[in-house]
């Protein structure tokens, strides 16, 4: 990182000097200066974004001018239904539906606590900066509409919904899934403990997967799961976790998932898969990370899609800055960068950070110093750590560079400050120190990329 900025440096001198020299730069040459990238005051811009927020927090920042029409049930439930069902649906990640307007009306009182704080849904990918399949498409009026709903007596529907019940609910075929079990465990701590699960997944050829899903018996005892593949067959059976990342057992391994209560469970189209050679195995690296689950037993399942034939393999690539130091008392923001090798297509990613991260903004700088936007998460939540998947391949030219900034709020004013007294915090997996750390799924670019969706939501 310290050498792009380095480099961007002697840059800009160069320019400035050739301008300089140059009494009359022609126009062509003064946008072309104008243009160039600069990080520096991409961090600045999202430091500032969040000082702002800061100061004039939720409430001052809804609409607090809606006006008080009777909201009709039936505007409502296409929103409840895009919005909450890729959880809150049965064998969802979320603990109750919300498929109907009966299992809505029951939750009410929480619906209308959680529209207010705005905390549901879980992440809030801004949807204006990239498209993604998974990010609410829920502003503030909607919010608002739904409150007043609410304060309205939450009245089932006068007007007839636009579809069928069952058409809002695109199934998706679930035959053909593979189950795999891991052992079952009894978590033995009380804060963030880890545990590891080899899985063999007995495959006698080259196989390609389409979807994984994950079940377990007691989702909410977990914080995540870190997914790898064992190619070349470096684990007999299950690591003790410390082996597991001491000895960097995982560097010898392919990451290929995550899951988190954040995730929504979708399966690639029929072009992709991720590719599993003959004889893989699966280490998941589970993450118990909540207080009070000591004694609590949970056992995790797999559900695997195999496909026979792709025309395109999917990659799971990892990048991390280790250098992250944030100084006690300051809100500060740091920068991730990531070369791939070729052209590549970006199919989804996922960030990982901790408490003290606040707002996230992820973008592809082309090597003619086009920026490409990827993503931007406007109040990171470390409880909600999930996959952001795009609608379309976002197509990234060979030569860019990806960049992540992240503000980080070391202050009291953090109301996630996991630290006290408050003090400098460093690059570790332990929750209360920090990570920065980006996986993004990647194919190999191809002309049209842009217009090809590569996935779709399971319900
Ligand atoms: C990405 C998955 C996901 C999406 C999307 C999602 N939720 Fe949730 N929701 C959850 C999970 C998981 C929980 C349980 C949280 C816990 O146990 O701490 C939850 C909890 C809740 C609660 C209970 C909160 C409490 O304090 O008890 C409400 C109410 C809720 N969700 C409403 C919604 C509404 C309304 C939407 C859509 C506008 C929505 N959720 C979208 C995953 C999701």
């Amino acid at each position: 990182m310290k050498c792009i900025t380095i480099n961007l440096f002697l840059f800009f001198m160069l320019c400035f000097l050739f301008i300089g020299c140059n009494k009359n730069p022609t126009e062509k040459e003064i946008s072309k200066t104008k243009l160039l990238f600069n990080n520096d005051s991409a961090q600045d811009n999202l430091l500032a974004e969040y000082l702002k927020e800061l100061k004039n927090p939720v409430k001052s920042i809804i609409d607090t001018n809606w006006s008080k029409r009777i909201i009709d049930f039936s505007e409502l439930f296409p929103v409840f239904v895009d919005n909450c069902t890729p959880c809150h649906i049965e064998n969802g990640n979320a603990p109750f539906v919300l498929t109907s307007f009966e299992s809505i009306r029951k939750k009410a009182r929480v619906i209308r606590e959680v529209m207010l704080g705005r905390l549901m849904p879980p992440f809030l990918a801004d949807p204006h900066y990239s498209a993604l399949v998974n990010a609410p498409r829920i502003n503030d009026s909607t919010r608002w509409r739904i409150i007043n709903w609410i304060d309205q007596g939450c009245k089932a529907a006068k007007q007839p919904y636009n579809k069928k019940i069952e058409e809002y609910f695109h199934t998706s075929d679930r035959r053909n899934y593979t189950t795999y079990e891991a052992e079952e465990h009894t978590i033995n701590s009380n804060s963030d403990s880890y545990q590891c699960y080899v899985i063999d997944l007995g495959l006698k050829n080259d196989s390609f997967v389409r979807a994984i899903r994950y079940h377990s018996t007691n989702k909410s005892t977990i914080h995540h799961i870190m997914v790898y593949l064992d190619t070349a067959n470096v684990l007999k059976s299950s690591p003790s976790c410390f082996d597991c990342m001491k000895k960097d057992v995982v560097n010898k391994l392919v990451p290929i998932d995550s899951w988190s209560r954040g995730m929504v469970a979708y399966q690639l189209s029929t072009d992709f898969a991720f590719k599993f050679p003959k004889g893989s195995k699966l280490l998941l690296q589970t993450h118990y990370g909540n207080e009070g689950n000591k004694g609590k037993k949970e056992k995790t399942t797999l559900d695997i899609l195999y496909k026979t034939k792709p025309e395109r393999e999917i990659k799971f690539e990892i990048a991390n800055n280790l250098k992250i130091a944030l100084p006690a008392y300051k809100v500060k923001t740091e920068t991730l960068t990531f070369k791939p090798d070729t052209a590549i297509s970006l199919i989804g990613c996922v960030p990982h950070m901790h408490f003290l991260a606040k707002k996230a903004e992820l973008f592809a700088i082309t090597n003619d110093n086009k920026k490409i936007n990827i993503l931007k998460i406007n109040n990171w939540d470390y409880l909600w750590q999930g996959s952001y998947l795009f609608k379309n391949l976002i197509e990234i030219p060979a030569k860019s560079t990806i960049y992540m900034n992240v503000v980080y709020d070391n202050t009291s004013k953090n109301l996630q400050q996991p630290n006290n007294p408050i003090r400098d915090v460093k690059y570790d997996t332990y929750s209360n120190e920090e990570m920065m750390v980006l996986c993004l799924y990647t194919t190999v670019l191809k002309k049209g990329d842009k217009t090809k969706m590569p996935l779709e939501i399971l319900r």
